[in-house]
């Protein structure tokens, strides 16, 4: 059993009769919960049909180029959402429109666009399968990203009975997971995020906050997911299996209960530093002949600096959003907290940061070294910081 939720895999059906054992591998994939978009091309069509493709895959099926439903072009963004390609089963016409470049149908154009993983399953008659050019096209894709499952032999449909036969399912299904995760460098590590900004009563219908989002968690949440990690997202904000507190202290508590076992924390959520000494019970009226209230607020725990004191073992992450001085308070407050690494942004910056998409920031380690990573998706940023406090060379 393997959880595949939130993989996209994407599976081009070319023109062969082994397109009929194509459905079966769809409902493999579906059944680890896995997103199947399909590609077929018009050939494949003539085999099998489009809509007990759609039902199967449970998403529309593309087939021609210009089936352009938004302004995003489908082979780009068909080739940018999948972790991976499995084109199976792959004609002698199509491996050899792949070994040369040739981009005639929306399969094809998406292959050339693919710089992921494509397993390719070849299906053809045993002398097609024998004949030099269609070997040659295949040891130049096996050569790139390609891995190649050799067809097997025995009775083709064709009635010749020799090497051609599309490979089994179970194939080119543990192909593909073993695929998926040879890129999971983070597997089998225990990572904790948290999100957003801690909410502060005052009363029952008012609280101090702060303008953080969530999205530099939730983007490191989804990156680590992506490499493999067992993650635990403590939010603010409403998240996929986030686990949802308001408070610091409500925080802190959650986030000690996780702690042991974890191998590291990011400590992404921007976390009030006072809270309210009494909250009131019942909303605070307006009394007409009072023009002043006063709270008076009482210091929070720092979680970030409490936890590097209780697990030093772990890699500690904190963060910090700076107003002016960036690289000076960041600086005195590494050391402040004690922390392995601290991600520092520039809020005075409407760009980035504070519920912007994308961000700017510098990682200082508390060996004194600084990196910065420019300004790019809160998504990209994540991956840079997950690359080089793990030295992971990924694409
Ligand atoms: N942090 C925390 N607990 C707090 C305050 C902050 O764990 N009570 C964490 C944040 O999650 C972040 C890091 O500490 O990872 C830095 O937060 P920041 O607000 O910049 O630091 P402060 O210590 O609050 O310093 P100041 O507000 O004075 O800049």
């Amino acid at each position: 059993m393997y959880n595949l939720r939130g993989k996209t895999i994407l599976i081009g059906i070319t023109g062969g009769i082994a397109a009929y054992k194509i459905c079966e591998l769809i409902r493999m994939f579906k059944r680890q919960n896995a997103n199947v978009k399909v590609i077929a091309t018009p050939n494949a069509l003539n085999f099998i049909t489009k809509l007990t493709l759609q039902n199967l895959s449970q998403n529309d099926v593309a087939v021609e180029e210009f089936d352009v439903k938004d302004y995003k072009p489908e082979h780009i963004s068909l080739a940018d959402e999948a972790d991976i390609f499995v084109i199976a089963p792959a004609t002698a016409n199509t491996i050899s429109k792949l070994a040369n470049g040739i981009c005639d149908n929306l399969l094809t154009s998406v292959a050339c666009a693919y710089k992921k993983t494509i397993i390719l399953a070849p299906a053809m008659n045993c002398n097609m399968w024998g004949n030099k050019i269609i070997q040659e096209n295949l040891t130049k894709l096996s050569g790139l990203n390609y891995q190649i499952l050799q067809p097997e032999s025995g009775f083709l449909a064709c009635g010749y009975d020799g090497k051609g036969r599309l490979c089994s399912l179970d194939k080119i299904f543990d192909a593909t997971v073993n695929s998926l995760f040879a890129s999971q460098p983070l597997k089998g590590k225990k990572i904790l995020i948290t999100a957003g900004g801690t909410i502060e009563d005052i009363d029952p219908v008012r609280y101090i906050s702060n303008y953080s989002s969530g999205k530099m968690g939730f983007a490191l949440a989804k990156t680590a997911r992506e490499l493999g990690a067992e993650v635990t997202l403590i939010s603010t904000v409403a998240h996929d299996n986030a686990i949802i507190v308001k408070s610091a202290i409500e925080m802190q508590n959650e986030v000690l209960k996780h702690l042991e076992t974890q191998d590291a924390v990011f400590m992404a959520a921007a976390v009030a530093d006072f809270r309210v000494k009494n909250t009131a019970e019942q909303k605070i009226k307006k009394i007409d002949d009072t023009e002043e209230i006063t709270l008076t607020l009482v210091k929070n725990p720092d979680i970030l600096k409490t936890i590097c004191d209780l697990h030093p073992t772990a890699k500690i992450i904190g963060f910090c959003a700076e107003s002016e001085n960036l690289l000076e308070n960041a600086h005195s407050k590494i050391q402040r907290k004690g922390c392995d690494y601290l991600i520092a942004n520039d809020i005075s910056r409407k760009d980035i940061g504070f519920g912007a998409d994308e961000n700017e920031v510098h990682i200082l380690s508390a060996d004194g070294k600084i990196e910065k990573i420019e300004k790019a998706s809160k998504e990209i940023i994540a991956k840079e910081i997950f690359k080089r406090i793990w030295s992971i060379n990924m694409n």
